[in-house]
C-alpha cells in the first residue's frame, strides 16, 4: 500500500471560488492513481470554523459548504473504489470546535444531558484572584484552560481556545465516537487517520507540569494516559467489523510505546504517525530549528525500521500538512531536482507504507511570505509572536519561513498558468511564486522529473517483494553525507543508495556486494553513474538477484 494525503482546501477548486474542493479532487482522480497510489487521506473536510483548518470540527456527520456536499463525497469515494483507491478519512476526536453543538449545550451549564462532553474544572482561587485550574500551557494558543461565566468554571484546551478536549472519561462520548465510526464506515470509507489519538485519555487528577517548560509542560500528563489502551481497543472493535484501516498520529512517542499499540494479536493501531524523523534539523519541534543533520535522521529511519521489523509496521513519511516543505529542510532548493528525487528514495523503500503529501510529488518548496499578517495558521501566527521578546521582527519571520506548517500549505502548483492554475478566482491563500518552474503540467512533460521520479519509485516498489516485505539493513551510519540501505528477501538484496551532499562524492559498495552483480533499476540522473562517485544528491537503486 501507499498512500496519497490530500489537504483539501489547497488541493484544486473545482467551482471557481478560490477553495479546494470535492469537485476538484473528482477532476484530479485520475492525476492520484496515475501517481501509483493505493489511497487517499483526507485531512478532515467536514464542517468547521476553520479555527484549525477542519482540525476543529462543528459537525462530525457532513461535509463542509466549502468542499462539497455529502452527495459529491460519496462520488468522490465510489470514483476512487472503482480506480482502486482505498480512501482514509480523518478522525478528530481528541477535542471538538467549540462551536459543536455538544460544546455549545455543555457549556451552558454544569447539569445539562452534554455538561460532561468536555474537561471542565472549577478555578483555583489565591485570594480573590480566580486562576485556572492547573499550569498547562495549550500547544497553540497561551494557557490550556479557557473560562466560561456561564459555568463558573474553566475547559480544557491541548490545543487552540477554539478546541475544546472531550472528555473520553465519559461513556457517552465514547459512543459518540464509535457511531461516528460507524457512520463513514458504513458509508463504504476504509478506514481512519486518527489525530493525535494519544491524547484522549487524561491523568485524572490533572496535576500541574514542570513550571518553566513552555507548551509542552502538561504533555506528560495527557499523552499516553491511563485509559488509553482501553479506549482504543473499544474503537478498534469496531473498525474490527469492517475491515477498516486505523493510522494514529503519535506526536513524540517514542519507539518502546508505540509497539504496545502496534503489536500483537490485540494491537490497537496498524500504523504510526511518529515524529522522529521530522526532527533531523530542529529540536522538538520545527519551531526551534537546528542545522540539518543526517546521522539525526537516519538514527532515526534506521530506529524504526529495526525495532518494528518482524512485529509491526511503519507509516513511512517525510512530509504532511504539518511540517515545512522537505527539500527546503533536508534537501536543497538550489539543486532542487536532484535532491526532491533522492528524497523520494531515501524512504519510499524502507520497510512500511509511503504516504505522499500533496505537492511533494511535484518538488513543492516553502512559501516566504513578507509579513506574519499573510499567515492564517493559529500555531504559527502565536509562535511567532510567543517570541516576540527574544527576538527581532525580522528575525521570527524568518524563523516562520522555515519552520512553519503552513509553509506546505499554499495551492497546489498545477501549471504555469494564472494562481498555477488551481483556481480561476484569488486563491484563499498565497500561491508560491515559484510555480512557473514548478508545476505539474510542466513536469508530466519531462521524464527526468521529481514527479516522474515518485512514479518510478512506488511502481518498483509495488511490483518487488523484497522492497515490500524484506529485511532492512543500513551501512555507513555515521557517515555525514550517504545513507546507504538494503532491503534482502530470499537471497535478493536492494541497496539504495542517497547522497545528501550538494558535492560530488566517492565512495565504495560496502563488503559483500560485488560490483558486477550489481543491476541499476533506477538512478536520479539521466546520463549512466560513474563506479565509485556521486554525483550531488544523487540516488541509485541495485539490486542483486537470487543466485
Ligand atoms: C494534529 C493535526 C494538526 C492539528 C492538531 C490538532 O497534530 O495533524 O494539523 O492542528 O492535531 O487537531
Ligand atoms: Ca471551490
Amino acid at each position: 500500500m501507499s498512500f496519497y494525503q490530500i489537504w483539501i482546501r489547497s488541493f484544486y477548486d473545482g467551482n471557481g471560488d478560490g477553495i479546494g474542493d470535492l469537485y476538484g479532487v473528482c477532476d484530479k482522480l485520475d492525476y492520484i492513481a496515475s501517481l501509483g497510489v493505493d489511497g487517499i487521506w483526507f485531512s478532515p473536510i467536514y464542517p468547521s470554523p476553520n479555527a484549525d483548518f477542519g482540525y476543529d470540527i462543528s459537525n462530525y456527520r457532513d461535509i463542509h459548504p466549502d468542499y462539497g456536499t455529502l452527495e459529491q463525497f460519496k462520488k468522490v469515494l465510489d470514483r476512487a473504489h472503482g480506480l482502486g483507491l482505498r480512501v482514509i478519512m480523518d478522525l478528530v476526536i481528541n477535542h471538538t470546535s467549540d462551536e459543536h453543538p455538544w460544546f455549545l449545550e455543555s457549556r451552558k451549564s454544569r447539569d445539562n444531558a452534554y455538561s460532561d462532553y468536555y474537561i471542565w474544572r472549577d478555578p483555583k482561587w489565591k485570594g480573590e484572584t480566580r486562576l485556572p485550574p492547573n499550569n498547562w500551557y495549550s500547544l497553540f494558543e497561551g494557557l490550556a484552560w479557557e473560562y466560561c461565566p456561564e459555568r463558573e468554571q474553566y475547559y480544557l484546551h491541548v490545543f487552540a481556545k477554539k478546541q475544546p478536549d472531550l472528555n473520553m472519561d465519559n461513556p457517552k462520548v465514547r459512543e459518540e465516537v464509535k457511531g461516528i465510526m460507524r457512520f463513514w464506515l458504513d458509508m463504504g470509507v476504509d478506514g481512519f487517520r486518527e489525530d493525535v489519538i494519544t491524547y484522549i485519555s487524561k491523568h485524572p487528577d490533572l496535576p500541574d507540569g514542570v513550571p518553566f517548560l513552555p507548551v509542552i509542560n502538561g504533555m506528560r500528563y495527557y499523552k499516553d494516559g491511563p485509559n488509553l489502551m482501553k479506549y482504543l481497543r473499544e474503537f478498534r472493535a469496531v473498525a474490527r467489523e469492517y475491515g477498516a484501516l486505523q493510522l494514529g498520529e503519535a506526536p513524540m512517542t517514542p519507539v518502546k510505546t508505540a509497539l504496545t499499540y502496534l503489536t500483537g494479536e490485540d494491537r490497537v493501531l496498524d500504523m504510526m504517525i511518529q515524529f522522529d524523523t521530522m526532527m533531523a534539523d530542529c529540536f522538538l519541534t520545527e519551531s526551534l530549528p537546528l542545522p540539518f543533520s543526517l546521522p539525526k535522521l537516519k538514527r532515526a529511519f534506521s530506529k524504526w525500521q529495526r525495532e518494528l521489523s518482524g512485529k509491526a509496521w511503519n507509516a513511512l513519511y517525510l512530509e504532511n500538512h504539518d511540517h515545512p516543505r522537505v527539500i527546503s529542510r533536508y534537501g536543497s532548493e538550489k539543486l532542487w531536482r536532484e535532491s526532491g528525487t533522492m528524497l523520494a528514495a531515501s524512504y519510499i523503500f524502507q520497510q512500511g507504507t509511503p504516504f505522499v503529501y500533496q505537492g511533494q510529488e511535484l518538488g513543492m518548496t516553502n512559501i516566504r511570505l513578507g509579513s506574519i499578517e499573510e499567515y492564517r495558521d493559529v500555531a504559527t501566527i502565536n509562535t511567532y509572536h510567543n517570541f516576540r521578546s527574544r527576538q527581532s521582527a525580522g528575525k521570527r519571520l524568518r524563523r516562520t519561513h522555515v519552520s512553519s506548517r503552513e509553509s506546505s500549505r499554499t495551492p497546489l502548483q498545477w501549471n504555469g498558468s494564472k494562481n498555477a492554475g488551481f483556481s480561476e478566482a484569488e486563491p484563499w491563500f498565497a500561491v508560491n511564486p515559484n510555480y512557473p518552474e514548478i508545476n505539474a503540467e510542466k513536469e508530466e512533460a519531462d521524464p527526468q522529473s521529481i514527479l516522474n521520479f515518485y512514479r518510478r519509485c512506488l511502481r518498483l516498489r509495488k511490483e518487488s517483494d523484497t522492497l515490500l516485505w524484506g529485511d532492512y539493513w543500513e551501512y555507513f551510519p555515521l557517515d555525514r553525507h550517504l545513507y546507504v540501505y538494503e532491503r534482502s528477501h530470499k537471497g535478493e538484496r536492494f541497496l539504495i543508495v542517497c547522497s545528501f551532499s550538494e558535492k560530488a562524492r566517492s565512495w565504495k559498495l560496502p563488503k559483500g556486494f560485488s560490483p558486477e552483480g550489481g543491476e541499476l533499476l533506477l538512478c536520479n540522473y539521466a546520463d549512466a553513474p560513474t563506479p565509485g562517485r556521486l554525483r550531488p544528491y544523487e540516488t541509485q537503486v541495485l539490486c542483486w538477484k537470487a543466485e
